[in-house]
């Protein structure tokens, strides 16, 4: 399964993905993650990423389209991904899909995460993130049992520096502007579904969420045979 989880900042991408990827078996990529780790390491990479996540504007579309080509290029991507956060501007999804149909693949699925403007700011400004394993959490809903201290893990949960107020402005100005045209890119390749993602993250809702992806990743599958035995 090749899926992409789309939506604005705050809207549970991360925490969805962390939930997916164990239950689907498939590497969770999020090249928000990347970056970060890129700029903790002191690499090249980050050394040309950390103005753009300090500010919140995006990073040039030549820099994270190479990062993520080479990503996919790595042996666990054979059999799918969950791609967190990439593609965000149209070139980035037109190389994707350049970069699938070389091996004559495509995404089977990219759903779109919702949230109100104003939940999307309570939950960003309290959240947390484990910065060892990127287990997200929340100092109100989904705190750590042990404060500072990864659940899963045992690494060091700690507020990430993007998470002002002030930089999620600039977080959610971008996303209008660059990456919510491609609702409609994916709406129009007929892959697009919508989840509204308000409600409560439960072990419940995540399941009852795949069960519906399979069948919708099954519908698309079907048509697309059916239009292309039409041809
Ligand atoms: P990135 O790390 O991708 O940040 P983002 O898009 O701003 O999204 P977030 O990670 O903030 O939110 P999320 O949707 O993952 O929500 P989460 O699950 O954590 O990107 C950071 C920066 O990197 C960008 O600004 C840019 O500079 C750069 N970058 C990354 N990708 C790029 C690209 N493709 N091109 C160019 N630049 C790029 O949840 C948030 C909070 O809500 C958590 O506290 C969580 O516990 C809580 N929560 C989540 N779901 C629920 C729920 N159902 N109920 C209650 N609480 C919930
Ligand atoms: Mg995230």
């Amino acid at each position: 399964m090749k899926i992409v989880l789309l939506g604005a900042p705050g809207t549970g991408k991360g925490t969805m993905a962390f939930s997916m990827s164990r239950a689907l078996s498939l590497p969770h990529i999020s090249t928000g993650d990347l970056f970060r780790f890129n700029i903790a390491e002191g690499t090249e990479l980050g050394h040309r990423a950390k103005q753009y996540l300090d500010s919140g504007k995006l990073v040039p579309d030549e820099i994270t389209i190479g990062m993520v080509k080479e990503r996919l290029a790595e042996g666990d991507c054979r059999e799918g991904f969950l791609l967190d956060g990439f593609p965000r501007t149209v070139p980035q999804a037109v190389a994707l899909d350049e970069v699938l149909k070389l091996e004559s693949e495509e995404l089977d699925l990219v759903l779109n995460l919702q949230v109100p403007e104003e939940l999307i700011f309570r939950r960003i400004t309290n959240r947390l993130v484990c910065s060892a394993c990127g287990k997200p959490y929340n100092k109100l809903d989904f705190p750590p049992v042990q404060e500072g201290v990864c659940d899963t893990c045992g690494g060091p949960v700690i507020q990430r520096r993007d998470d002002t107020a002030e930089t999620l402005r600039t977080r959610l100005d971008t996303y209008y502007e660059l990456t919510d045209p491609l609702v409609t890119y994916y709406q129009e390749q007929g892959i697009l579904l919508n989840h509204d993602n308000s409600g409560t993250h439960t072990p419940d809702q995540v399941d009852s969420l795949i069960t519906k992806i399979k069948e919708q990743i099954k519908l698309n599958r079907q048509s697309s045979a059916t239009a292309i035995s039409q041809e």
